[in-house]
């Protein structure tokens, strides 16, 4: 079992256990554990809601280049920090992670 640490979009901080590719991405674990409003296309990286920043990672967040990249910096915020959550796979990779819900503009 691994645990994230989220900041949702109201402030609040959760703890968030999950399995290996419990979902298919880090968006769909935040969409069915918190509720908040993101993804809205799904998880194919086309929308920008799943916006979330990295504040700390035991593995280094580089920034997929293209869609990603093209997708994040045509949000009125963005960070050197700045990932979409649906382009991160579940894996040990996300594990003990501070992150923060940004979501769309
Ligand atoms: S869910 Fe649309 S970009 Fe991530």
């Amino acid at each position: 079992m691994y645990t994230i640490n989220v900041i949702d979009t109201i402030g609040d901080v959760h703890v968030l256990e999950f399995k290996k590719f419990e979902y298919r991405n880090l968006m769909e674990l935040l969409v069915n554990r918190l509720y908040d409003e993101i993804g809205d296309c799904k998880g194919r990286g086309l929308c920008g809601t799943c916006h979330i920043r990295v504040h700390s990672s035991h593995t280094s967040m580089q920034f997929f280049e293209g869609l990603e990249h093209n997708i994040l910096k045509n949000q009125l915020e963005y960070y050197p920090n700045s990932r979409l959550a649906c382009q991160i796979l579940l894996d040990e990779h996300v594990d003990t992670m501070q992150i923060e819900i940004i979501g769309g503009d």
